[in-house]
C-alpha cells in the first residue's frame, strides 16, 4: 500500500496544522528552535520534514549543514524553493520506516512527530545512525487527548487518509529504549495544544 502521505498536500497538511483547532506548526517550530538553543548542532538532519517548518530558526552561523528527509517528493520541491538560500541543505526523498539510510551523520537528529507515522522500527534505527559521536536526538511525541482523536476533525478531509497510519508513541518506553541504546536524557519540554493535546520533546544524547 502506498503511503498516506503522498496523497496529501502540503497546502492541506499545513492548513490543518495551522488551523485554530490544530496549532500545531507554531509550537513545533519553536521546539525545533529550543532544540538548536540547547545544542548548537554544527549539523543537523530533520526527519520528516514536511515543508521545512522551522527551518528559518537556524542559525547559519552555527549550522553549516541541514539534512532533510521525507517520503513525499513534493514537499522537498517546496521546501528546496523556500529555502534555497539556506547553505548547506540537502534533501532526500527516503521511506525512513523501510529503506536504511547511509548518509554521513550529523550533530542533532531531529524527529518531529515521525514516529507515530513510521514507526520506532526501522525509523529509529536510521534516527539513531544518523546521529554522530557526542551528538543527540531530538523526538518529538504528540500527548494523547482525553477527549479527541490523535488525528482530530478538520477542514481538509485529505487529513483522515493519515488516520490508519498514526499511532500514539509510548514516550516511557521510547526513553527506555534510547537508554538501553546508551543515549540519555539532557533536556525536556512540553506544549500544551487544543483538545487537551500536547506535545513532548525529548533531548537524548549519546552517553
Ligand atoms: C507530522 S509531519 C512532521 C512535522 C514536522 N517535522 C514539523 O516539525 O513540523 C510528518 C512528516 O513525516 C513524513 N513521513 C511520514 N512517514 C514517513 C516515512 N515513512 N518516511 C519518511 N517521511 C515520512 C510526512 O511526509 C510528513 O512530512
Amino acid at each position: 500500500m502506498a503511503n498516506p502521505w503522498l496523497s496529501v498536500s502540503l497546502e492541506d497538511y499545513e492548513g490543518h496544522m495551522n488551523s485554530a483547532e490544530v496549532q500545531q506548526l507554531g509550537a513545533l517550530s519553536d521546539l525545533f528552535a529550543e532544540a538548536l538553543a540547547s545544542r548548537c548542532p554544527e549539523s543537523v538532519a530533520v526527519l520528516g520534514i514536511a515543508g521545512g517548518n522551522g527551518l528559518a530558526r537556524i542559525d547559519a552561523g552555527v549550522t553549516k549543514r541541514v539534512v532533510g528527509l521525507d517520503v513525499n517528493p513534493l514537499y522537498l520541491n517546496i521546501v528546496r524553493e523556500r529555502y534555497s538560500r539556506l547553505l548547506g541543505l540537502e534533501l532526500y526523498c527516503a521511506d525512513l520506516a523501510e529503506i536504511v539510510v547511509h548518509l554521513p551523520p550529523v550533530q542533532l537528529v531531529h524527529a518531529a512527530l515521525v514516529f507515530e507515522h513510521a514507526g520506532v522500527g526501522r525509523c529509529l534505527e536510521n534516527a539513531l545512525s544518523l546521529v554522530a559521536p557526542g551528538g543527540a536526538l531530538s523526538a518529538i511525541v504528540q500527548l494523547p487527548s482525553g477527549t479527541e482523536e490523535p488525528v482530530g476533525p478538520s477542514r481538509f478531509p485529505s487529513i483522515q487518509n493519515l488516520r490508519s497510519h498514526f499511532s500514539l508513541i509510548d514516550r516511557t518506553r521510547l526513553c527506555n529504549t534510547l537508554e538501553e541504546r546508551r543515549f540519555r536524557p539532557t533536556y525536556q519540554a512540553h506544549r500544551p495544544l487544543p483538545a487537551g493535546k500536547g506535545l513532548w520533546m525529548g533531548i537524548f544524547a549519546q552517553a
